[in-house]
């Protein structure tokens, strides 16, 4: 495997087709390590996969957990190396953000629901640290998780607009035994509320098991069910449409029901199609 801290040492590289590109920001887990084994499987025996580990400081609102995001560079590092990563691509901020930069890029409708309404900036960060990892890796493909549902349908339409040649490749949530979908930041749980927050998942399976097509109904029965873990304190329950990501006055085919719940400073976000 290489390591490439620099833009330079990244772009002069020799590809190997088709290059595969899994973005994240390190703290890696299973979920992650089901994205580079989608990544391999799409780069066939011909092809590599690129991980780029860079905790994006333009993607935290200021006060949030910037500062104190895991960054275990050892463990990330052997975790590439045993999950057949070819190039891990970890630069340091100033290698990839100038002082004085000045050109971002904004998605200017779907990052206005959801995640977006509450964490303005959020998505430019995400849009413009992706479209840079896209220039400096130029990868044929990238794999994003549905976890990140939101992040997924903006980036897909960033590709679009603005002609990336770039395939985006889905993959679907990862989740540990009691469902909770894993993430890098479940490790800032105490154990209460690690076990309290299986009810996420849990509240998103009982509304689409319930079959009920008022969203007042399905956003109450959402509610309910996650308030049975006292610890939990509801940042939305909504229901939006897939593509569009608007709300929905009724459910529907691809109806989207997505969650945020603090756990103390803790805010852990996940959802689930219905129908
Ligand atoms: P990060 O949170 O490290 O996630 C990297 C990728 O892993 C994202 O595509 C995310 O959706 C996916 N992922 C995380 N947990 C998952 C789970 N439980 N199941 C499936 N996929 C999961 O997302 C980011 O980093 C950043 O915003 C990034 C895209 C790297 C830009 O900075």
């Amino acid at each position: 495997m290489k390591v490439l801290t620099t833009v330079a040492g990244a772009q002069s590289q020799v590809k190997h087709q088709p290059r595969m590109l899994v973005p994240t920001m390190g703290a890696l887990h299973k979920a992650h390590g089901e994205l580079i084994r989608v990544a391999s499987e799409h780069a066939g025996r011909n092809g590599e996969v690129a991980v780029s580990i860079f905790v994006n400081p333009l993607q935290f609102e200021p006060g949030s957990d910037y500062e104190r995001y895991p960054r275990p560079e050892k463990a990330d590092e052997e975790f590439c190396r045993n999950t057949g990563v070819d190039l891990l691509f970890r630069p340091s901020l100033a290698e990839m953000y100038a002082d004085d930069r000045s050109v971002f890029v904004e998605e200017s409708s779907l990052s206005k629901t959801l995640e977006g309404k509450l964490r303005p900036g959020h998505f430019c960060g995400v849009c413009t640290v992706v479209a840079k990892l896209f220039n400096v890796l130029a990868p044929d493909a990238a794999v994003f998780g549905e976890k990140d549902f939101q992040q997924l349908a903006i980036v897909r339409r960033m590709v679009r607009d603005l002609n990336f040649k770039i395939d985006i490749i889905a993959v679907p949530t990862v989740r540990e035994a009691d469902g909770l979908a894993c993430s890098s930041r479940n490790q800032y749980l105490s154990s209460d509320e690690r076990k309290q927050a299986a009810v996420l998942h849990k509240s998103l399976l009982a509304a689409a098991n319930a079959g009920k097509t008022s969203v007042r109904e399905l956003v109450a029965l959402v509610r309910k069910t996650i308030g049975e873990a006292p610890l939990a304190r509801i940042d939305y329950v909504e229901l939006v449409d897939t593509e569009s990501l608007q709300p929905l006055e009724v459910v529907r085919p691809n109806s989207l029901l997505a969650v945020a719940v603090f756990f103390g400073k803790t805010r852990l976000i996940d959802n689930i199609r219905l129908r």
